[in-house]
């Protein structure tokens, strides 16, 4: 018999008693009698790093979440030791360590609340099916605490009670509760006595959290490899630690051409050329505003990437053309898998240098996706990643080709158990060689981020435009993305709208799903409904697989025409307003949905709450899902809100009936808002902007809304050319002031606002522009409460008489 003690240890591991600790700068090292190092790292008063390892050497760190360009620097650190325990204290937070299990505490260094509390702590069990070790935290979860994020997970907003894993997963026609799906973003916001905190589990191996399901007060995470290595970020408020998250992990790195914050027409597939004009003059015809047009995998030669078939599409560049002028952007799908072809190039090229993954023992990785069988290119290597990106040149530059859509990046595998790469398959993993194991979550980043380099080489002077569908965190630096392949039905449009609101609280707001539903079909109703909320979500695609019949704006009745028609319409007024949301999010990280409990989180009755949510700061809207509705009920939030469609104020704070036949959808307006907008426009650039129209709801008190324009293309934004208007409402019972600020060097093709007061309580009788009095005929006062007015203003009265 042979005995191995080692084998003894398996089970749970802990670190042992901390004998010393060393400083470093703004990193402390503390070391167990066991031999495991605690790493802390002091990002900022409110973020720190907690990092374990076995062994002292700690310099091998590399992420591919972490971007380079996130904020560091701290205002305060000081370092206390008493018998029990070491405390860390910065502006924000108070960490405890205690000395005698390397546990931690963490309180909010000003009202010294407990935020956060290890229960075991960091601990580890060996693992002899995969080798090395499962990483395991464990933490005590909080009276009443609420858990929201975690990326895609098709399930109630509210995480509380449940068990998750993350694991990369393509889930053709997943239903609710499907776990894992096609996203792993290991971070979640924690809730509890009205302050917010957010952990960052950056591992990459398959990963799982536990919010309080195996036992009613822990929440624990743990990953199959990999390090303990963990990012804790305090707000208190959601949108803070979100909006630190998205620092961490990287905002959007430029705004997308404002076409692409328009409406996108898709479908598995639109083939030859004459079907593909066939549909964009429909649009036209029928007057349904449209920006893009999809190509899916059938204009490809034999699903071979980079081809394309000649019998379908016999010019592509002409037809590209010809759609581009009739203001359509192409869009096309490239799947990672390259057909065994050794007549084709691409898959020539990828042999001779090298490129494709291996198996451990040697032999390609070959799986069978649309093309057939097929190899693999290893997209975390960056000379792949280089010549991937090279491969768009005649897409991008020659063709004009506007946007690229990366499916099937999981990486998807046919026919096949595990639906993906077995695990043994290595990979560079950017000069840090690994298994499957570990580089299966970032597989369809790396593909989607080398494809963005390449759009971004050839397309310049424009701004690139990427979607995809496999994701893990940073990804969101990078491109957009769709929820996969949902169904048409009525759940899935609670699960398309919980999807969203959930990935934008997870810092990835560039979200949308397929419209109307992937598999299967919607009917009319359905379909309508659908639009109304997509028209709400950052990324508006109707998508559909073939074999289900039609899913154009058309496909149904002309009532449903007319809805979905009147919705896009909607989107297209607020192309400002959303693209102003953009901004933010790319600025700042501020997701463009907010979840109820993101806008107030003190209100207990938000944190259970999934189908209200608001657009930007000002624009709350729910969907109606459920058939043959003509309203509904839903929460609306604290405060004094305007009916969009009619003006009525509503207070809210209490769940409220809300009117919504078919042609409608509860949508209501913050008082105080400044809500801008353009005229219908068919495509982004179809009409020059001659006055911005600034819709105003009175409010008794103050509110900020800020209007961002530039040239709606390009990059000359970053160098400043850009209009950022910003301008503080303050209203009494008998005056409204509204002032401007104004920065960036972009000048605004219009000149004039028109300026729609609503729910004005006074006649007005006086209007002072920058301390001039002018004379009504002067700024065309209609009954409505409408002005137009010079945008350059710096300061406006509006004073009444009751
Ligand atoms: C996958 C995608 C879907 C696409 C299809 C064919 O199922 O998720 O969007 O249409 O492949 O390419």
């Amino acid at each position: 018999m042979i005995t191995n003690t080692e084998l003894e240890y398996k089970g749970n591991l802990f670190p042992g008693k901390i004998s010393t600790y060393e400083k470093n700068v703004d990193t402390l090292i503390f070391k167990a009698d066991n031999d495991i190092f605690l790493q802390v790292k002091i990002l900022r008063d409110g973020v720190l790093r907690f990092r374990y390892t076995s062994h002292q050497d700690i310099s091998n760190d590399f992420s591919y979440a972490i971007t380079k360009y996130h904020s560091e620097g701290y205002n305060l650190l000081e370092i206390d030791e008493d018998d029990e325990k070491y405390t860390i204290t910065t502006e924000k937070l108070i960490c405890e360590i205690h000395k005698a299990d390397m546990r931690k505490s963490i309180y909010d260094a000003e009202d010294k609340t407990l935020l956060s509390e290890d229960e075991l702590g960091f601990h580890w069990e060996e693992s002899y099916e995969f080798g090395g070790n499962v990483v395991k935290m464990s933490k005590v979860s909080q009276e009443g605490e609420s858990f929201y994020g975690l990326g895609d997970k098709p399930v109630h907003l509210n995480l509380k009670g449940k068990r998750f894993e993350n694991w990369v997963t393509d889930s053709y026609a997943y239903s609710k509760d499907t776990d894992p799906i096609y996203k792993t973003i290991p971070f979640y916001v924690g809730l509890h006595k009205t302050k917010a905190y957010g952990i960052f589990f950056d591992n990459t191996f398959r990963s799982f959290f536990d919010f309080s399901n195996e036992r009613r007060n822990v929440t624990s995470f743990w990953a199959q490899g990999g390090e303990m290595n963990y990012y804790f970020i305090y707000g208190p408020d959601m949108a803070d630690v979100v909006a630190d998250y998205t620092d961490l992990t990287g905002k959007p790195h430029h705004l997308p051409p404002l076409w692409a914050l328009g409406y996108h027409q898709c479908k598995w597939s639109y083939y030859p050329e004459s079907k593909v004009k066939e549909i964009t003059n429909k649009f036209r015809e029928l007057q349904i505003p449209c920006d893009a047009i999809y190509l899916d995998i059938d204009y490809m030669e034999g699903f071979r990437c980079f081809t394309w078939n000649k019998e379908y599409f016999p010019d592509p560049k002409r037809m590209v053309k010809e759609l581009e002028e009739d203001g359509f952007k192409t869009v096309v799908i490239i799947d990672p898998g390259i057909k065994i072809d050794p007549e084709n190039d691409v898959f020539q090229e990828a042999l001779e240098k090298d490129y494709f993954c291996k198996r451990a023992d040697g032999p390609y990785m070959k799986g069978k996706v649309w093309p057939g069988e097929c190899y693999f290119p290893d997209f975390t290597k960056p000379e792949v990643r280089d010549w991937w990106a090279g491969l768009y040149k005649e897409l991008i530059e020659d063709i004009g080709v506007r946007g690229v859509w990366n499916d099937m990046n999981e990486p998807a595998v046919m026919e096949v158990p595990n639906k993906t790469f077995p695990n043994d398959v290595r990979h560079d993993y950017d000069g840090n060689p690994c298994s499957h194991r570990k580089a299966h979550n970032i597989y369809g980043m790396q593909m989607a981020r080398a494809t963005y380099h390449g759009l971004k080489k050839f397309i310049y002077p424009k701004r690139p435009f990427v979607i995809t569908r496999a994701a893990y965190s940073g990804t969101q630096r990078y491109t957009s993305s769709w929820t996969g392949d949902n169904v048409a039905n009525w759940e899935h449009l609670w699960i398309a709208n919980i999807q969203a609101q959930r990935m934008c609280m997870s810092g990835f707001s560039f979200i949308g799903s397929d419209i109307g539903g992937f598999a299967e079909q919607p009917n009319g109703e359905l379909y309508a409904r659908w639009i109304q909320l997509g028209v709400f979500h950052p990324f508006c695609r109707t998508h559909s697989s073939g074999d289900h019949g039609d899913q154009e704006p058309w496909a149904f009745d002309e009532g449903i025409t007319d809805v979905v028609r009147k919705f896009i319409e909607i989107r297209y007024q607020l192309l400002p307003y959303l693209y102003s949301t953009f901004w933010k999010y790319a600025n700042e990280g501020i997701p463009m949905l907010k979840s109820l409990v993101m806008i107030d989180q003190a209100d207990p009755q938000t944190h259970y709450r999934t189908d209200e949510f608001v657009v930007g700061d000002h624009i709350l809207v729910c969907p109606v899902i459920e058939p043959n509705a003509k309203g509904r009920r839903m929460y609306v939030p604290r405060g004094r809100w305007y009916n969009f469609w009619d003006d009525a104020v509503v207070l809210g704070g209490k769940e409220q009936w809300v009117d919504a036949d078919l042609d409608f959808m509860p949508i209501f307006i913050r008082e105080g808002a400044i809500i801008p907008k353009y005229p219908v426009q068919q495509y982004v650039g179809e009409k020059e902007i001659t006055e911005l129209v600034l819709d105003v709801y009175y409010k008794e008190g103050k509110e900020m809304s800020m209007v961002y324009e530039d040239a709606n293309d390009g990059f000359e934004y970053g160098n400043g050319v850009y209009s950022e208007r910003n301008f503080s409402f303050t209203g009494s019972d008998k005056e409204i002031i509204i002032q401007q600020y104004k920065a960036g060097k972009y000048i605004t093709p219009y000149e004039t606002f028109k300026i729609n007061l609503h729910g004005l309580p006074f006649k007005i009788s006086k209007l002072v522009i920058d301390n001039e009095e002018i004379l009504f005929k002067d700024v065309k006062v209609g009954d409505d409460n409408s002005i137009i007015v010079k945008k350059t203003f710096d300061v406006l009265h509006v004073i009444g008489k009751k």
